[in-house]
């Protein structure tokens, strides 16, 4: 029997979705999953994939079946489900078989497994895998991570089953040990940041304006034509205009308010911390789920200080101002996101490809744009540089941020939250204003700890005449 190119580890919805895509694209698989029942029952729902997928009941035959050197991808839940596994499949692995985490791991534990993988001389791979359920099945947006010669090995797999944009495939080496990781974790940021500011004009329509569910539908499939072109407009748009089958209601409207979160979002706000990197639109989405989550206090809040949003006045805000002040936060947003990219590409040696990041995100993930192309030229003219100087998304911000601020004031002055979009605008503040007024901290942190200052006239680092 001839052996398979590859094997797979794990058939939840992820893994059974990547083999088949693994299979379709011609090549023999391998897979195994800790339930053998799901194994068996996986490969009687292939179809005429089945031909192309071998199931194994046990890690020793699933070893067994793949040609050497061996390639495992691992899709097991992130954690330490992971390091089980490789504990109990590396025993079992020649010095040249390499393991591919494709799950959504912490940097800092792909990190890990790469320095253990370094240290035990066998290669290993961390690689980001977007795009959900159907970009795993029909092309998904790929960030690897490891070692170069290892990525070589697998990469005519992974690109031929990655998402194509133009012909291009979107799956990319991004760097050693966790860089593909890294890369993952700040797209799911800017993903719960684009998915916030989307519920924010969401909520201003609803509840401001005292739009009905397909009435937003209608918004976000007009704005899906225009430069917000978006597979998150898009879905906003489909799933505003979906009604719910058992009460014949609108499926938003049946919905609970309260939005869960498996952590991603949040490394990348810590991660961003610990190097310094101001992502403000990012934080305040991650802060804005955890809001959602606080149902029973919002709902103690609202008996005490009575309802926040109040409809706006008529005419109060066009279709345009949501429209544009949506392209500002957005642009803010990817700025802080690159930004932090760059940070982390610093402070960890790694050397992003910058203009790479954003084509792989061109098509295949969830935060797939149009703008991410655009993005992708700005960065391969100025890699380093902050999105916002760009030419072509400085004329962006110029013509868009009035309606950010506009939108911003109406909101706030009416009880609307809108706390992504408002540090979008917050942040375009900050970054125009050539003198801040950190002058006041320096003096503070002098005055209570002697830390010292630079003065605006003199080098060095001066203490004030605060007297004891
Ligand atoms: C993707 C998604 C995917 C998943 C997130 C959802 O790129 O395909 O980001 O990884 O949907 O984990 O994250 P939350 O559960 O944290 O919203």
């Amino acid at each position: 029997m001839s052996k398979s190119e590859i094997g797979l580890i794990g058939l939840g919805t992820m893994g059974a979705m990547l083999s088949l895509n693994i299979a379709e694209k011609g090549f023999a698989i391998s897979v195994f999953n800790r339930t053998t029942s799901r194994t068996s029952e996986f490969h009687a729902e292939a179809g005429e994939l089945a031909e192309q997928i071998t199931p194994c009941d046990t890690l020793e035959d699933l070893v067994a079946s793949i040609a050497e050197p061996r390639a495992i991808i691992l899709m097991v839940p992130a954690g330490r489900a992971v390091d089980e596994q490789i504990a109990a499949l590396r025993p079992l692995l020649g010095k040249d078989d390499l393991i591919i985490d494709a799950g959504n791991a912490n940097f800092r534990d792909t990190e890990a497994r790469a320095a253990q993988a370094e240290a035990d001389g066998v290669p290993f791979l961390g690689i980001g895998v977007s795009g959900g359920e159907e970009g795993a099945r029909h092309g998904p947006s790929i960030m690897g991570g490891g070692r170069k010669k290892a990525w070589d090995q697998v990469s005519y797999i992974l690109t031929a089953i990655a998402a194509d944009y133009e012909g291009t495939a979107c799956a990319t080496w991004m760097g050693q040990g966790g860089a593909g990781h890294f890369v993952k974790a700040v797209h799911n940021g800017i993903e719960y940041a684009d998915m916030q500011m989307i519920a924010e004009i969401y909520g201003i329509l609803r509840d401001g304006q005292g739009a009905d569910a397909a009435t937003c539908a209608e918004a976000f499939d007009t704005w899906n034509k225009g430069p917000l072109q978006s597979y998150l407009i898009e879905i906003s748009g489909k799933v505003a205009a979906a009604t719910d089958p058992a009460t014949g209601n609108a499926v938003l409207d049946i919905i609970l308010d309260r939005a869960g979160q498996k952590g991603t979002g949040r490394w990348t706000v810590i991660e961003a911390q610990h190097l310094g990197a101001p992502i403000p639109v990012i934080e305040a989405a991650v802060a804005a789920r955890n809001l959602s989550a606080m149902k029973s206090e919002r709902e103690r809040g609202e008996a005490t200080f009575g309802a926040a949003p109040v409809p706006l006045p008529a005419g109060a805000l066009g279709r345009d101002d949501l429209e544009q002040a949506l392209i500002a936060g957005k642009i803010m947003c990817y700025a802080q996101g690159f930004h932090l990219l760059n940070s982390a590409s610093a402070e960890f040696g790694w050397n992003l490809p910058m203009p790479e990041i954003a084509r792989v995100w061109r098509e295949g993930c969830i935060i797939r744009s149009t703008m991410l192309n655009d993005m992708a030229e700005a960065l391969t003219a100025a890699p380093q540089d902050n999105l916002m100087f760009a030419p072509f998304f400085a004329k962006m911000i110029d013509e868009n941020t009035p309606a950010l601020r506009k939108v911003v004031a109406i909101a706030v002055s009416h009880g609307l939250q809108v706390p992504a979009l408002a540090a979008g605008l917050s942040y375009y503040d900050a970054m125009r204003t050539g003198r801040s007024t950190a002058n006041m901290i320096q003096a503070q942190r002098d005055f209570f700890g002697a830390h010292s200052f630079e003065r605006v006239d003199k080098e060095g680092a001066h203490h004030g005449p605060w007297g004891s």
